[in-house]
């Protein structure tokens, strides 16, 4: 057999070098070299050329797989599955990520458990981390069922594959992708290449078996090297774990799904007895105030499939330093950056001389731009030291020249925040229905001045 040499590859320009270098030779990045393996082509050149001659590709049209089934195993954890897009779909590969110690490992033992024990379906838990033992002990406190759990603790690929083949689990989770290693490079564990070659095989592996895999993928500390980000782009579906350490609340948001909405939230908390699903979260990010206070605004977002109100709380204070702080929690500090400038532009409301703090209470992180109306009312009402009428909820895009853009799923919106018993919505004119929302007062929008006439008409 031939024997397979190893070259480096430029991540920035894709030169190629034979040897290690800590500079690129042809742009002079520095870093930037990863260990590839080079497999040696078969056979000479006259047979490979027979080989495309007798074996050409083929083009095909897709009506000849239409009969093809989408086959999806439930996890028995209902927040999973929704987050998945509805099941675990077979042959797939999903990245889990997430912060150390945020409870990756908790969520995927207690899948498995849930898979094995419904089903009977097979699977395999791969640790390169911990030990059996420990893994036992947690698996234990879990209160799961011990004997329907195989486990195996091994980092390399060479010796796991074959172990895999005898198997035959439908479910595989490898945790974690960093520890992996293959003897194709020779660099050391968690480095990029090993990371990507690891992951490479393990893809393969899944599409050629029909093995649904799952990699656990720790966020590294600078967020790029050899974290879970260099292998977004080879796997089927992303699912990152966020939360703050300090909180018991986890969410899972899938930012990449190939079989599902991207951006769907699932809820956990986590318990003595291992992640417990949330099923109305709407209940834990909303603070419970005796009675209004001002900074304080309800929001419907909509991340994913479902809506989610969500509390936003601002603080606004005189500032002693000559550049003031603008600080965004959960929510994106350009955005508040730009919303502050056409509130001076549009209504007149200067802030450039005070400190601004935003939060999305809970932990959660909004990425959408409903948030934008909401997360100025907040600032406007902590500035004016006014609170807002109770029972009020907003949502809403805030354009450059001051209007109140609709956001997708207006009336769906509205409903949820209805059904959580409140009674007035401030919300652009394209999202409100012409029949009304039963039960709920709305007030419709479409420039940043109306909102504020309709507030200080009420209540100054
Ligand atoms: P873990 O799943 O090991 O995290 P990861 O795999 O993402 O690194 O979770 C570890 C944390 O979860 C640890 O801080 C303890 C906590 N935990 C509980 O609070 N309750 C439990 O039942 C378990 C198993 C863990
Ligand atoms: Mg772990």
């Amino acid at each position: 057999m031939a024997k397979t040499r190893n070259q480096y590859t430029c991540a920035a320009c894709g030169g190629v070098s034979p040897k290690w270098t800590g500079q690129c030779p042809d742009c002079n990045s520095w870093n930037t070299l990863e260990e590839v393996p080079v497999e040696p082509a078969a056979g000479n050149r006259a047979a490979r050329f027979q080989n495309v001659v007798t074996n050409p590709a083929k083009v095909s049209r897709l009506d000849e797989f239409a009969t093809v089934n989408e086959v999806r195993i439930s996890t028995g954890i209902a927040e999973l599955d929704r987050v998945l897009g509805g099941g675990l779909v077979q042959g797939s590969v999903t990245l889990v990520g997430g912060d150390p110690g945020i409870g990756k490992s908790t969520l995927l033992i207690q899948a498995l458990s849930s898979i094995a024990g419904h089903s009977g379906t097979p699977t395999l838990y791969i640790s390169g981390e911990e030990s059996a033992d420990q893994v036992c002990l947690r698996a234990r406190r879990l209160g799961l069922e011990l004997s329907v759990l195989p486990i195996l603790t091994e980092n390399s690929l060479e010796r796991i594959l074959p172990i895999i083949s005898v198997e035959k689990p439908r479910v595989l989770v490898f945790d974690s992708i960093q520890t992996a290693y293959t003897d194709l490079l020779q660099s050391a564990p968690g480095s990029v290449g090993q990371v990507r070659e690891c992951a490479a095989q393990l893809v393969r592996l899944a599409k050629q078996s029909g093995i649904s895999v799952f990699l656990v993928g720790h966020v590294t500390k600078d967020g790029s090297i050899a974290g879970p980000r260099v292998l977004e782009h080879m796997v089927d579906t992303v699912l990152y774990f966020e939360g703050d350490p300090g909180s018991r609340y986890r969410v899972i948001r899938s930012i990449k799904n190939r079989f599902g909405a991207v951006n769907e939230l699932g809820v956990f908390a986590m318990t003595d007895r291992g992640l417990r699903e949330i099923t109305n979260p709407s209940a834990i990010f909303l603070a419970t105030h005796d009675e209004q206070v001002p900074g304080s605004v309800v929001t419907v977002t909509r991340e994913g499939t479902r809506p989610l109100l969500v509390e936003i709380q601002a603080l606004v204070d005189p500032s002693a330093l000559s550049n003031p702080r603008r600080v965004s929690v959960g929510l994106e500090q350009n955005r508040l950056a730009m919303l502050l400038a056409v509130l001076h532009r549009h209504a007149g409301i200067f802030s450039g001389d005070q400190d601004i703090f935003v939060n999305a209470v809970g932990g959660v992180r909004i990425t959408e731009t409903a948030a934008d109306l909401p997360v100025l009312l907040a600032v406007l009402s902590s500035m004016r030291n006014t609170p807002l009428p109770a029972g009020l909820v907003t949502f809403g895009e805030i354009g450059l020249s001051g209007e109140v853009r609709p956001v997708q799923n207006g009336p769906e919106r509205l409903k949820e925040a209805q059904k959580h018993g409140f009674r007035v919505a401030i919300a652009p004119v394209g999202n409100c229905p012409a029949k009304g929302i039963p039960g709920l007062d709305l007030i419709p929008v479409s420039r940043l001045t109306k909102v504020l006439d309709y507030l200080s008409g009420n209540h100054s």
